[in-house]
């Protein structure tokens, strides 16, 4: 696939099918994800797969739970303004990303990424991005998400058997999964709206009002 393809497709994709998603492309993806650059090339990082169904029920709870206080704190502000505007956007992401915890069960590989020494997670989220793109490249969609750490870490600890005591901190959890519907180029904000030249506020020099790599050229 090309490299374009795939970062231009690779984004949350939590409508799946329960299928497994096998052996090799798992290797895969823990594999890409071990490549990914870490600070001093530390490579504090664990990961650790989850694709038993009796471990998945205990984590589902937990999990609608998080996503409920989110959705109840910071987000109902976001909600309540995106319902206001029309930003049909946003509502979206919202009705998905509960469309995740209400089939939490049904993802059929979730991936916990553990990080220790490094507060802002800059060396272990080009890892994760790395198992997503990897994912993509064998057809299989991911969803990353966080609500687990922020609200249930020492619960999911227990769960795991992760040592409460080694500084270890729970960056994020990526649900996998085939696909049930067509990959596309994720809309964001143009470059132009965030991007400067040599001094802040800056005009970057250039517009790019659609994305510079399109469908079409899907392999
Ligand atoms: C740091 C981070 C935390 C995220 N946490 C969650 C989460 O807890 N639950 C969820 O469903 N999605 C989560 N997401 C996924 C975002 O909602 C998603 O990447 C964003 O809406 C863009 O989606 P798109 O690529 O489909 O356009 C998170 C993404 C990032 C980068």
């Amino acid at each position: 696939m090309n490299i374009f393809e795939a970062l231009y497709t690779t984004r949350a994709m939590r409508r799946v099918k329960p299928d497994p998603i096998p052996q090799d492309v798992q290797r895969s993806i823990l594999d890409a994800a071990i490549r990914a650059p870490s600070g001093g090339n530390a490579q504090s990082w664990r990961f650790l797969l989850v694709d038993d169904p009796a471990v998945r029920g205990r984590l589902g709870p937990l999990y609608r739970d998080a996503l409920g206080r989110l959705f109840e704190g910071h987000y109902k502000v976001l909600r309540e303004k995106a319902e206001e505007s029309g930003d049909e956007q946003t509502l979206r992401v919202l009705r998905s990303a509960k469309h995740l915890a209400d089939h939490f069960e049904g993802y059929p590989l979730l991936l916990f990424a553990f990080t220790r020494n490094d507060p802002g997670g800059g060396s272990i989220f080009p890892s994760v991005w790395s198992a997503q793109l990897a994912a993509r490249a064998h057809g299989v969609g991911s969803a990353l998400t966080s609500v687990l750490g922020i609200f249930h870490k020492e619960e999911t600890f227990e769960i795991l058997g992760v040592p409460g005591d080694k500084g270890w901190n729970l960056s994020c959890m990526v649900t996998f999964g085939y696909p049930t519907g067509r990959w596309g180029v994720a809309p964001r904000r143009p470059v132009h709206e965030v991007s400067y030249r040599n001094r802040w506020g800056e005009p970057v020099g250039f517009e790019i009002p659609e994305p510079l790599w399109t469908p079409e050229e899907m392999s």
